[in-house]
């Protein structure tokens, strides 16, 4: 088989080192890569949110699979190209992947099919509209921004005057670009975050390892947010109860609503969800796997990911075939120094040498390049430091220890990953 991976970070990093273990995986393509990616797949310049630069790539060299990484490619219509060319691709066509790219979608959707999620206050098109409505809402409120915003589009408004200060900036000065042309208002929801994540054909589905991140980034859910500075992996996120509630109450209905609507959703479904006291309510949908999320899922994969994700592909899944390996994993991001703000890149990396053979361990690049033989930061996170062990407390060990060994000029990471999980164990919760 030969694959195209779309996206440069750390999850498509994942991506491939799982498919490379396929046997039946001669030649990876990953377009753009990153400097980690480098070794063990061709790395093509191509910008993945190109549709019509990747569609030119794949008509040369012929791919027998595509996988989409990031949403862009999704959202731009890459899954329609490919599939009016009878093109097997893992990702939902431009219309379902509306679930991500309009959270105003996406809510109307949930409340159509009465699936749980945060009470909507309203949708507004204009700020005139939007400030006319604060003050019947109940303080703190969640303001999101309708389109991709790259993270940055949702604020947890404490009250009015902040509340009033974004809608400024999104709708009238346009801080977000054409994203925050139209905003949602919606009620906070207060509990765990807990990221579910499923794999369908359009038909099955087979969900994957329960997941949770750290978005802030300094420890104690501090400072601003991020891409993600870590996840973590554990069957005791999950127990079985909630397993059965968040299927019955929220996969399946999902689904369900999906079918009705007429909307075919093939590839990776991210359900975020808040463990209220009421029970799980949908945050988001994203349209494929998260980042750093990915990375501690694949790290438990025990099954020939080219094999599933081409049966996903072909409307052929077999949820049984997804075996995961028992235990936990973590993810840990090392990012630039003053990320998420202002970061210099082109700082070499050192130590990775010293890493690569650690067993349980895998070094999985995101803002890397090569540099003639080095390898030089290049982005706001860094290295994804993945492990897997028996029990969480080990494989965040595992991790720790790898980290320690690396060094670049203003490298930062949380030292708390996963604290909170193995915290709550500890007291017998
Ligand atoms: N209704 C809500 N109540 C409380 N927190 C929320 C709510 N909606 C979003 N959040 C918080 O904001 C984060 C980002 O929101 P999300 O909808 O996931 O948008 P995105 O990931 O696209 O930025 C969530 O992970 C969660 O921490
Ligand atoms: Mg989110």
């Amino acid at each position: 088989m030969k694959i195209l991976v779309l996206g440069g970070g750390g999850r498509e990093h994942a991506l491939v080192w799982k498919l490379i273990e396929s046997p039946r995986v001669e030649k990876i393509w990953c377009a753009p890569g990153n400097g980690g990616i480098a070794a063990e797949a061709e790395c093509v310049a191509i910008d993945a949110g190109d549709v019509a630069a990747i569609v030119a790539f794949a008509e040369k060299v012929h791919p027998d699979l595509t996988i989409v990484g990031p949403e862009l490619p999704l959202v731009n219509g890459l899954t329609d190209a490919f599939r009016q060319r009878n093109w097997a691709i893992v990702g939902p066509l431009q219309q379902a992947a509306q679930l991500e790219g309009s959270k105003i979608f996406s809510k109307e959707f949930l409340v159509r099919h009465g699936i749980p999620t945060a009470k909507m206050y309203g949708t507004f098109d204009t700020p005139a509209e939007a400030y006319k409505a604060l003050p019947s809402v109940a303080w703190p409120a969640v303001i999101k921004a309708d389109g991709l915003c790259a993270g940055k589009g949702v604020f947890l408004a404490p009250d009015f005057a902040a509340a009033t200060d974004f809608i400024e900036r999104v709708m009238e000065k346009n801080e977000l670009g054409p994203g925050g042309k139209r905003i949602l208002l919606e009620e906070t929801l207060e509990g765990e975050e807990l990221s579910f994540i499923i794999l369908t054909d359009g038909n099955r589905y087979a969900p994957l390892v329960p997941t949770r991140d750290h978005k802030r980034v300094f420890d104690g859910d501090q400072g601003p947010n991020t891409g993600g500075m870590g996840a973590y992996s554990s069957d005791e996120l999950l127990p079985d109860g909630l397993r059965e509630i968040i299927r019955s109450r929220i996969v399946e209905p999902t689904l369900t609503g999906l079918a009705a609507d007429s909307i075919r959703y093939q590839g990776f479904l991210y359900i975020g969800l808040m463990l209220t006291k009421s029970g799980p309510k949908v945050l988001e949908f994203n349209c494929r796997l998260g980042d750093p999320e990915a990375q501690a899922i694949l790290a438990r994969a025990d099954f020939d990911l080219a094999e599933v994700l081409t049966d996903a592909a072909t409307g052929c899944l077999d949820p049984t075939k997804l075996r995961w390996k028992p235990g936990a994993s973590a993810c840990l991001v090392l990012t630039s120094g003053g990320y998420p703000g202002k970061f210099e890149s082109g700082k070499r990396i050192e130590g990775l040498t010293s890493v690569a053979h650690i067993t349980g361990v895998k070094m999985l690049h995101a803002g890397t390049k090569l540099a003639g033989e080095e390898v030089v930061t290049n982005g706001g996170r860094v290295l994804g430091v993945t492990a897997a062990a028996a029990a969480l407390e080990d494989s965040l060990a595992l991790a720790y220890a790898a980290a320690s060994r690396i060094h670049f000029e203003g490298m930062h990471y949380r030292k708390d990953i996963g604290a909170h999980a193995t915290h709550l164990k500890a007291a017998g919760d």
